[in-house]
């Protein structure tokens, strides 16, 4: 079978270039063992009507990656107007955050329009499309419009909200009703799957049976696929990077002293701003804490252009500076602060040195930090993942130490207990962690979707008429 992947962003196979992003970091081994071809943005944008999209093909393990430029003209509505101003809010419960124009909407299903078309060169026989995230909700139905029956599939790697939330989407019922060209739609868990129908059968009046949905578009089957990561990979670098030189120079600084790491986008989702303060709650509430743990987060900044994430960009620094001089001591930095990037390889090594691991975001689809904290660990001496309840992981990873991240005082008891758990409790917990991560990889993951998505095609034979 041709297995044609979409995203927007993409990741090159290279284990040393940082990665923005769960999705591009989690597409990266499939496309390089499956030998899928995974289309993408260039990240650049290209002037005027391009009769044949350009796009750079390279490479990547047994499959390849090709990257278009977007056009110009439609590329900041798409991306910053669209996507990331009206539907990533609403996606991630934060309608106050939307801002956004028709003319971003019109932009936004250009873009999908333009995709579609871009896709047809990679078609052969016995192709299937697997479309990823909020980005292309509406590329299914070009794709249809364009004559194509193969089967396409998307998978959300967001969380999807109440029906009241997406109603603040402007001409949410148009896209939603475009999502139904899909022939498999996959979410993350059962909530997300369960308020995505609640919206077809509330707000377009469909009904639902088995988890199948039939509309003007045919049949759309919508099913839970929880993302999985390479956890055997994961803790190789791990072992190996204890070597590195950003490992070894921060082991060397720590002094005996304990250490909680944050790794997260810059976003607003997070809850970085919560987290400090639960930092900050418990170097006051619990002096004995400040010198025997400090924090490590390295928050990486992306989607600069939009408002919220510059407000939150300067939130949390000035928040990271306050406590830090309230806290600080001549050789004692109570937060350390980065906003850059790091390779997966490099990650795991600063996982690996972290006894406490802090993923407490308000809300995430899946949040792979989580589990790759996790893979990261030293078995004979694991640290301990305090875990937002928010986070689509919170479902398998049930031995973390979860926390309800509005609950500041209740974070940071959970930090303490997390800093002084004695290693047969965190033995105990992360056994339980690693053998779900082990049990559900990426690569079940995705043969999971693509068997189910084959399904499809054998499905649409038997009714094709005579
Ligand atoms: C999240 C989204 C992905 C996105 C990534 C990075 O994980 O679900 O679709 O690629 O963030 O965001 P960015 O806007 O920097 O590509």
């Amino acid at each position: 079978m041709n297995l044609v992947v979409v995203s927007n962003r993409v990741a090159r196979g290279k284990p040393n270039e940082p990665m923005t992003g769960g999705l591009a970091a989690a597409l990266l081994p499939v496309v390089e063992y499956s030998g899928a071809i995974w289309v993408g943005s260039s990240g650049r944008v290209r002037d005027g009507q391009q009769k044949e999209p350009f796009a750079e093909i390279e490479a990547l393990g047994t499959g390849a990656l090709a990257t278009l430029d977007l056009p110009a003209a439609h590329y900041g509505g798409y991306y910053e107007g669209f996507a990331n101003s009206a539907l990533w809010p609403a996606l991630h419960s934060r309608s106050d955050l939307i801002r956004v124009s028709q003319g971003d909407y019109l932009s936004y299903r250009e873009v999908n329009a333009f995709m579609a078309r871009a896709l047809l060169r990679f078609r052969k026989t016995r192709t299937a499309f697997w479309v990823q995230d909020y980005h292309f909700l509406a590329l299914g139905a070009e794709l249809r419009d364009l004559g194509i029956d193969d089967p396409i599939g998307f998978f959300l790697h967001t969380p999807w909200p109440v029906t009241a939330v997406m109603q603040g989407v402007p001409n949410h019922r148009e896209l939603i009703t475009a999502m139904l060209a899909y022939d498999l739609l996959g979410f993350q868990t059962e909530t997300d799957r369960q308020n995505f129908l609640g919206y077809l059968g509330g707000e377009l009046g469909l009904s639902v049976e088995d988890g199948i949905v039939l509309s003007q578009h045919g049949r759309t089957r919508c099913e839970v696929f929880p993302i999985g990561i390479d956890a055997e990979k994961f803790a190789q670098y791990a072992a190996k990077s204890v070597s590195h030189p950003d490992v070894s120079r921060l082991r060397r600084s720590l002094n005996g002293e304990r250490l909680a790491i944050g790794v997260d986008r810059l976003d607003y989702s997070k809850g970085l701003v919560n987290r400090i303060s639960a930092f900050d709650r418990l170097w006051t509430e619990h002096p004995q804490f400040s010198r025997s743990i400090s924090l490590l987060q390295i928050a990486n900044p992306s989607r600069g252009g939009i408002e919220a994430y510059g407000n939150l960009q300067n939130e949390v620094a000035r928040l990271v500076t306050d406590v830090n001089g309230r806290h600080g001591e001549v050789d004692w930095t109570p937060i350390r602060y980065l906003n850059k990037g790091f390779s997966q390889a490099v990650l795991a090594g600063l996982y690996r040195t972290a006894q406490v691991g802090v993923v407490t975001p308000l809300h995430d689809g899946m949040n792979l930090v989580a589990k790759e904290y996790v893979a990261a660990q030293n078995p004979a001496d694991p640290g301990v993942l305090v875990l937002s309840k928010f986070a689509g992981a919170a479902n398998e990873l049930d031995t973390a130490l979860q926390v309800n991240p509005h609950d500041i005082d209740g974070m940071a008891r959970a930090i303490a207990i997390a800093a002084a758990m004695p290693l047969p409790e965190r033995k105990m917990r992360w056994d339980a962690m690693m053998k779900k991560l082990r049990g559900h990889t990426i690569q079940q993951w995705s043969s999971d979707f693509v068997a189910e998505l084959e399904k499809c095609r054998t499905q649409k034979a038997a009714v094709a008429p005579l």
